[in-house]
């Protein structure tokens, strides 16, 4: 039989809306918000009135590109965190009054275990990963690294702790006077750029726990001093610069990975997350995989920054499981990557 399930994604700026048959994406539609990058990051509250604005056409829309009507969904799934809970809420009220009205299973899915199973969508291009593989999740707002020993049981091995890779991507931007998300114009410039130009000292830490905070402190001084010297450096060395940040974040990204498949013994390793679209580390991946026994799963672009399908894949292997909820569900800011 069939199972199509209806995703929500809500947690951050992006609006997206997917719908899922058994694994295959049906539809997919986000809807991205401009808004944020005149203030130099997302602000909260206009996060979650663009959500407001954006995801009842974004249901149409995903609905139509399907061929379905709302009578045609098995359940609802949604994102209940972690993320900013003003845009959390959006989600969570849509999920619940298509619930309530259809009489449909809610599904609450976690906002990283979602990016993680993205791998699971089924690809032409690609096999999904066998379990268990290890996954690199690194987003805006988070960068772990995760046992993924099934669909259901996921095992956090280390994580940040302080700022995020993305976060790390979009600070180092912004004091190079780029716009937010600087992400993927450092990966756009990077590519124009001398990678060994400019080094920055990666932070020693211990096992797989990631810190990011000191090559933004490191990044600021060393600009400062230059720029004393010579106002125009950063417009000069723009893209040495970017190439330069891009490889000190991804060589960091690259060790602990290396480090958590020596620890664990698993040689399948994934990427997820909006950071996960950056070209070098994919080409760092794919070379680690030409003289490696690793196997590397990238995800296709549209499944690496936050989406709806994501969400729906999820739902869909909670649906197997039973695992629902009842529309006293609350949505979180915070939420372990356990829960
Ligand atoms: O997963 P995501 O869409 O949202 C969060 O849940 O945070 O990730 C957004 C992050 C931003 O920090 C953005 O700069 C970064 O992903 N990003 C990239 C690239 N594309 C997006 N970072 C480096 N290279 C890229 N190509
Ligand atoms: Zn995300």
């Amino acid at each position: 039989m069939d199972i199509t399930i209806l995703g929500i994604e809500s947690s951050c700026d992006d609006t997206s809306i997917a719908i899922v048959q058994n694994r295959k994406i049906l539809a997919n539609v986000t809807a991205n918000q401009k808004i944020h990058a005149e203030y130099g990051g997302v602000v909260p509250e206009l996060a979650s009135r663009a959500h407001q604005q954006n995801i009842i056409p974004s249901l149409d829309t995903a609905l139509k590109r399907a061929g379905l009507e709302l009578k045609d969904l098995d359940a609802i799934a949604f994102t209940a965190g972690p993320g900013l809970l003003g845009s959390l809420l959006v989600g969570t009220s849509l999920a619940k009054s298509l619930s309530l009205s259809l009489d449909l299973p809610l599904i609450q899915v976690n906002h990283m275990r979602a990016h993680i199973l993205a791998h699971m969508i089924e690809n032409d291009q690609q096999n999904t990963p066998e379990f268990p593989f290890l996954c690199l999740t690194v987003s805006g707002g988070h960068t772990q690294i995760v046992e993924v020993k099934s669909a259901q049981e996921m095992n956090l091995l280390g994580s940040t702790i302080d700022d995020a890779a993305g976060e790390a991507f979009d600070k180092a931007g912004k004091i190079m006077g780029l716009a937010y998300p600087a992400g993927p114009e450092i990966d756009r410039r990077a590519k124009l750029g001398d990678a060994h130009k400019f080094s920055f000292a990666k932070p020693k830490m211990p096992d797989l726990q990631f810190s990011f905070s000191g090559l933004k402190t490191s990044i600021l001084y060393f600009l400062q001093k230059e720029m004393q010297k010579n106002p125009k450096f950063i417009e000069e060395n723009l893209n040495d610069l970017c190439a330069s940040i891009q490889k000190t974040i991804i060589d960091i990204l690259m060790d602990k990975l290396k480090l958590a498949s020596t620890q664990t013994g698993i040689n399948r390793i994934a990427i997820a997350g909006g950071v996960s679209a950056n070209s070098g580390l994919r080409e760092a991946l794919h070379f680690e995989a030409a003289r490696s026994p690793w196997e590397v799963f990238i995800p296709s672009f549209e499944y690496t920054t936050d989406n709806g399908a994501m969400i729906a894949i999820s739902g869909y292997y909670q649906y197997l499981e039973n695992d629902f909820t009842d529309l006293g569900v609350v949505a979180s800011a915070r939420k372990p990557l356990q829960s």
